[in-house]
């Protein structure tokens, strides 16, 4: 399978745990779109019924939109049965780094208000620790951009703020910017997710802990599905699939 036909195979997989009837989360990012795209398919050919997608951002909105999918807000609904969400990286515990496409703060919320939380990755996201192949990307209020650079300077990190091509800021649908910051490996991301959440500037970070219930990898070989309640029994598989 190419990186594509990776993504779909995850995406289709996640799929399958939907039941007519469900609440479903709709992340955001290339391998959701699979998802959102399945869904779709699946209400149209009648195998699901009675789904209603809440959006994690403005782009998975439109695209659910386009194809038709019922959509519901958190005026209607407070708890989500299952959402599907991509990632920028995931450790063995299933923690992950997301935001990569900017939509990290509400990712999050409908991370905490789903009872599954299901994450769909090919196996290049996979890691010992996070942080080693991807800067943790944090959502901060324009006002306290600045501060909060300086303060991401004194935990060691390294901060940039993330700009378009044309050099213009990056805004998020909350009009925030992004601040993408290299700590290198996070050897206790709980720690670092207490210091990030204390600052009054700072909207959300990107780890998301002890949030996914469920892990679907794609690789060249297949697909390979992780529970977080089966952590112990899974480690070596997971590492088996990591790419260094
Ligand atoms: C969006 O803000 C992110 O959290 C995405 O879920 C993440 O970047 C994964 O995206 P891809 O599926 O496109 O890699």
């Amino acid at each position: 399978m190419n990186a594509n036909e990776q993504k779909k195979a995850a995406a289709l997989k996640a799929v399958d745990f939907i039941k007519s009837g469900m609440i479903v989360g709709l992340g955001t990012g290339s391998t959701t779109t699979f998802a959102i795209r399945e869904i779709a398919v699946r209400l149209k050919n009648g195998k699901l019924k009675n789904i209603k997608g809440i959006p994690s951002s403005m782009v998975s909105e439109k695209l659910a939109r386009d194809l038709n999918i019922p959509l519901i807000t958190f005026e209607d609904e407070t708890q989500i049965d299952v959402t599907i969400d991509g990632a920028d990286e995931v450790d063995p515990k299933l923690n992950l780094i997301k935001g990569g496409g900017g939509a990290l703060l509400r990712e999050k919320v409908l991370a905490q208000a789903s009872k599954k939380n299901i994450i769909i990755v090919d196996a290049s996201k996979l890691s010992y620790k996070l942080g080693v192949k991807w800067a943790l990307p944090i959502e901060v209020i324009p006002f306290a951009a600045n501060l909060e650079i300086e303060y991401l300077k004194k935990l060691y990190g390294l901060p940039e703020i993330r700009k378009h091509d044309d050099g213009s800021f990056v805004k998020t649908d909350q009009s925030n910017f992004i601040i993408d910051c290299n700590f290198g490996k996070i050897d206790d991301p709980y720690s670092l997710s207490t210091l990030l959440n204390m600052r009054a500037g700072i909207a959300e970070h990107g780890m998301f802990i002890d949030l996914a219930t469920d892990l679907i990898v794609a690789d060249k070989n297949g697909i390979e599905h992780f529970e977080k309640n089966k952590l112990n029994e899974f480690y070596s598989a997971f590492v088996n699939l990591i790419q260094v």
